[in-house]
């Protein structure tokens, strides 16, 4: 299940104890970003000093990169209140209307996972967000009209996994779109060193750099990783995390130095012994592999992706020299031709 598994960027229970300690509650402390970071600040300022609302912004990527975290850190940044929700929260249109309803001048309204929005609520969003007004129905039948009453000026923000799935009218409706990206080694390195600075954990740079290369380019794992690292470092050395602490700690939870763990190899493997590398269909690796594909899309695929270990190509997904090397097996000799000739479609593409 993948609700059991160490690497999951997904929200879990444990994640929660510490999770607003760790949450970053500035655009300063907030690492990593740094063209996001920029642009937000720029508008941001404009806003304020035109004492305006800061325009409806959407922010997506795979899970656990930071997006409910940075919905927050704007909010903060533009003084304003920030009310949560989440696209499967809003059942019925009178939900959305009563949520907009009670907004007060200035209010952010974060929607989490807005893709899971019916069809009917997203209605009645657009004239919200444009027009800053909702219609609703007075009374029945024949002698049903249509009321328009006004809303507070708000900011929608937005968060998504799977941008591709929202609706152009939508989509359009936001006036800043920025897509997260997976964190690099030493940007998951400053995350874990201003973790363990805060939960009073004593690492060193050795054992922070190891725990950061082994977190798939995310903070949600590079916390989790460190929690469980603390709790090996404490059992089996002297609490203190060095390299050797972190790389065992990590080898018995199967995450190999790469971070990957046990799906993504089974993923790959699948891929290199059953279908000769590929390419294979989504579809067909989820039910050869046991996992869901929504799963292998949003978790797994965009840090294969960002190894190199996979492709993207129109005929279904390809592995490549790279992953064949770092599982000890060896390519074929057509694989890098393969992958040559199948005109790779960019990971941005095929996300949006
Ligand atoms: N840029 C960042 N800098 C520091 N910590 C971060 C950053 N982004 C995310 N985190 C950490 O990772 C956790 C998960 O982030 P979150 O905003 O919940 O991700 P998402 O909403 O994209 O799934 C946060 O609680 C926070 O501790
Ligand atoms: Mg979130």
């Amino acid at each position: 299940m993948e609700n059991e598994r160490l690497i999951t960027s997904r929200m879990m229970p444990e994640d929660r104890d510490n999770e607003y300690s760790l949450r970053p509650k500035t655009l300063r402390e907030y690492v990593g970003q740094e063209s996001v970071k920029e642009s937000l600040k720029i508008y941001i300022k404009a806003a304020l000093q035109r004492r305006d609302a800061l325009d409806h912004t959407l922010l997506y990527g795979p899970p656990g990169l930071g997006k409910t975290t940075l919905a927050c850190i704007i909010a903060a940044e533009m003084g304003q209140n920030i009310r949560i929700t989440s696209g499967p929260a809003i059942e019925r249109p009178g939900d959305l209307a009563s949520i907009l309803t009670n907004l007060s001048h200035g209010d952010m309204l974060f929607i989490d996972e807005i893709h899971r929005l019916s069809r009917a609520v997203e209605e009645v969003l657009y004239p919200a967000m444009e027009d800053f007004a909702i219609d609703l129905m007075i009374g029945k039948g024949p002698t049903a009209r249509s009321m328009r009453l006004d809303l507070p000026r708000f900011t929608l923000i937005g968060a998504t996994t799977r941008a591709g799935q929202l609706s152009a009218p939508l989509r359009d409706r936001f006036g800043i779109t920025y897509r997260l990206q997976l964190y690099s080694t030493e940007e998951l390195a400053q995350i874990i060193s201003r973790s363990s600075a805060i939960l009073g954990m004593e690492a060193d740079i050795e054992g922070i750099s190891e725990i950061a290369r082994r977190s798939r380019g995310t903070p949600r794992v590079a916390n989790r990783m460190l929690k469980r690292v603390r709790d090996f470092a404490q059992i089996k050395g002297d609490g203190k995390i060095t390299h050797d602490i972190a790389c065992a700690g990590l080898d018995m939870l199967e995450v190999d130095s790469l971070g990957l763990d046990g799906v993504d190899r089974n993923l790959l493997l699948t891929m290199i012994d059953k279908f000769s590398g590929g390419p294979v269909g989504l579809d067909t690796l989820a039910a050869s592999t046991g996992e869901d594909a929504i799963t292998i899309e949003d978790v797994y695929e965009p840090y294969l992706l960002q190894l190199g270990f996979i492709q993207r190509t129109p005929r279904g997904r390809v592995a490549t020299n790279l992953a064949y090397k770092h599982l000890g097996k060896t390519p074929p000799e057509s694989a890098t031709d393969k992958n040559d000739q199948n005109k790779q479609t960019s990971f941005f593409d095929e996300y949006i």
